[in-house]
């Protein structure tokens, strides 16, 4: 057991997930480095141990409940303790494809991963972060997950129309809110964020923003104070319309 404030973020062997597993551990957390595949994780835990940094691999498929389940079991096994959860873990596969060409196979594999994911470990992890008294839950969303946004003739994200992506971000936002009414009685905030348009995988690497830059608002949520907001959706700029 130790007493260092413990974190876990999903999807952290490349991208945005790298990125933030990074900035927290330079914050001070003792970083669980969620990963499905143990070499990719692996790599990247060693990548960020060479700076010095305290992180370490877990092992976690966010579309398995068995998984989900064993690094539940082993994070509690080894620290008892989540003070900080970033469901960062995420997929498109409808970038090539119209909303009315999509299979329905697409469709339930986004879900599986952005949607029932963030739900499935959130669940899954709620006793240890209730326990804490202070945690800080933190969903990866997106600009095309405002439906504000997408229908703004005026906003960039306007011009983007991913049927299953963007659907499985707006419920995202729902997932939010109703995560953070019921932990807020135990000191629990949750808030969905918006990273912009970063270069990653995700989007063939066409954004404009650094995977470092994209990272600055999931970690300054992650860090919010009691006096923070919960239930909430925020960019680089603060709030975010839904
Ligand atoms: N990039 C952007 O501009 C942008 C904008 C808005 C929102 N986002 C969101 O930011 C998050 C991170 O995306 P990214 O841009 O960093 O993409 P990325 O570089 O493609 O990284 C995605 C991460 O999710 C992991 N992942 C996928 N399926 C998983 C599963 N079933 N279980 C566990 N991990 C899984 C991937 O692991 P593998 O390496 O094993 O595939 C990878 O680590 C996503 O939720 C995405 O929707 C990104």
């Amino acid at each position: 057991m130790t007493d260092k404030r413990q974190a876990l973020v999903t999807g952290a062997n490349k991208g945005l997930g790298l990125a933030i597993s990074k900035g927290l551990a330079q914050a001070g957390f003792s970083v669980w480095m969620g990963a499905r595949d143990r070499t990719r994780g692996e790599a990247a835990v060693r990548a960020l141990r060479y700076e010095d940094l305290d992180v370490r691999f877990l092992q976690i498929d966010v579309a398995d409940d068995v998984s989900v389940r064993r690094a539940a079991e082993t994070v509690r096994a080894e620290v008892g303790a989540l003070h900080v959860l970033v469901n960062n873990a995420g997929i498109v596969l409808d970038l090539q494809t119209s909303p009315s060409g999509l299979s329905m196979e697409d469709v339930k594999a986004t879900y599986e991963v952005n949607l029932f994911g963030p739900i499935r470990v959130t669940q899954t992890f709620a006793a240890m972060l209730k326990a804490t008294g202070d945690a800080r839950i933190v969903m990866m969303g997106s600009g095309v997950g405002s439906l504000t946004l997408i229908t703004d003739p005026t906003s960039l994200f306007s011009t983007v129309n991913l049927l299953a992506y963007s659907s499985s971000k707006v419920a995202l936002n729902a997932v939010t809110v109703s995560f953070a009414k019921e932990f807020e009685p135990f000191g629990v905030k949750v808030n969905t964020v918006e990273p912009g348009h970063v270069r990653t995988d995700l989007n063939g690497n066409s954004g404009f923003l650094t995977p470092e830059e994209g990272a600055l608002t999931a970690i300054k949520m992650a860090c919010i104070g009691v006096d923070g907001p919960t239930g909430g959706f925020f960019g680089s700029h603060g709030r975010q319309p839904w």
